[in-house]
């Protein structure tokens, strides 16, 4: 059991955010975590697991433990001419995992192709992109509670998976450490989802009109490194705030006064508005605060264009919120994780 004292945070956060942790300490095991969790030197310290550090904003250094998931493994568990189910290592990196499927044709996760952060986070946030999320193929998982170091088994249901939210964003924070995920994916008679977004577009311009997973990964690759800003280029965690969901009758209002506001259906009176048309409506696209600023290619990508602190970042977002708020009244809930 390793630990590392006063350890260096700014690599292991896309963001680039100066911090420090009192401690940190890596595992690959149960059985590691299990040790970490018991040891009385560190029993009185507040902890935080960290996998890729993608969806985190520290605000200031962390007083405690970071627990570093490096869980390896990818296995397929049982296997039909149907379907696949395949379980992985909560310290697998996502993308790794999503290549690793596509290169056998299964289908599932291909319009999550290139997300950052490893496998242990996506339950975490339930995470999405293109019209799937992970819960579409989620069969369970295998989470440590923390308080007696027991591995608890979460099927679908225990999980209350939502837009970007689940029981571990909530009520289960700081209980439960993920360890392992399991998914179900296709074989034949897959689910694609190309009708999102532009990939359609994408797949056309590629001259193909009847796509592999493997091409719809492609697309969709193609489609976010357009977009997206590369955290290793510019520090970012993706998406800093979620789209709002709002009642019907908010975005009639809006729609009267902006017929162009993209608007998706929610269901139960609802409709999902998009944040980044909010704020680039707000003028803050393209616009830069000190350190930090807007991407100008996606105005809820909040960027660090070097040296910016952690309470800078937060500062700008409070700017963008209170904008949102005033032109649309419009509440933005943020998406990254604040420590
Ligand atoms: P971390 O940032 O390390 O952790 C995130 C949170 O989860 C923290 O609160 C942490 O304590 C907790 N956590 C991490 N591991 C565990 C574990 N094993 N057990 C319990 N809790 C844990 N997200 C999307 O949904 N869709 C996208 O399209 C998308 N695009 C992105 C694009 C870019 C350029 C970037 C930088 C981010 C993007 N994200 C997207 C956000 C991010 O990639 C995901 O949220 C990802 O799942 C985070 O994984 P991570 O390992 O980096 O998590
Ligand atoms: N838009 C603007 N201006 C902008 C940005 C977007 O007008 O600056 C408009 C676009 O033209 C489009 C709409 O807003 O009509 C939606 O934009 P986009 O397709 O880029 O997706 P998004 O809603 O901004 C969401 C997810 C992303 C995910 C993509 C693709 C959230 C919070 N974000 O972004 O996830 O990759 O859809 O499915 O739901 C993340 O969570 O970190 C993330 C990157």
């Amino acid at each position: 059991m390793r630990i590392i004292r006063l350890a260096d945070l700014t690599a292991l956060n896309t963001f680039g955010i100066v911090a420090t942790a009192e401690a940190l300490a890596r595992f690959s095991t149960a059985d590691e975590l299990r040790g970490l969790l018991a040891a009385p030197e560190l029993a009185s310290m507040q902890r935080l697991v960290l996998g890729g550090g993608s969806n985190i904003l520290f605000t200031h250094d962390f007083n405690g433990l970071v627990l570093l998931n490096e869980v390896p493994g990818i296995g397929v568990v049982s296997e039909d001419e149907e379907s696949a189910v395949v379980k992985a290592g909560a310290g697998v990196v996502w993308h790794e995992l999503v290549m690793r499927t596509v290169a056998q044709g299964w289908g599932g996760i291909e319009n999550l192709s290139l997300i950052p952060g490893k496998v242990g986070a996506a339950p975490m946030q339930n995470i999405g992109a293109y019209g799937v999320e992970m819960k579409d193929v989620f069969v369970s998982l295998e989470a440590m509670r923390i308080s007696d170091g027991e591995v608890i088994t979460f099927m679908l249901d225990d999980c209350a998976f939502g837009y970007r939210e689940s029981y571990f964003k909530r009520e289960g924070r700081d209980r439960f450490i993920i360890l392992s995920v399991t998914l179900r994916l296709t074989k034949r008679n897959h689910r694609l989802r190309t009708d999102y977004g532009n990939i359609t577009d994408e797949l056309i311009r590629r001259g193909i009109t009847s796509p592999t997973i493997k091409e719809v990964s492609e697309a969709v690759i193609a489609i976010r490194q357009s977009k997206l800003p590369d955290p290793a280029v510019l520090g970012n965690a993706g998406s800093f705030f979620k789209n709002p969901v709002v009642p019907e009758a908010m975005v009639q209002r809006i729609k009267q006064a902006n017929p162009e506001a993209p608007v998706y259906p929610a269901g139960d009176g609802q409709a999902k508005l998009a944040a980044g048309w909010l704020i680039e409506q707000c003028g803050w696209k393209g616009r830069r605060l000190g350190n930090c600023g807007m991407h100008e290619r996606q105005a809820l990508v909040l960027v660090n264009h070097g040296g910016a602190t952690g309470a800078e970042v937060w500062g700008l977002s409070e700017q963008v919120m209170q904008s949102v708020k005033e032109r649309f009244g419009v509440e933005l809930e943020r998406e990254v994780n604040v420590v």
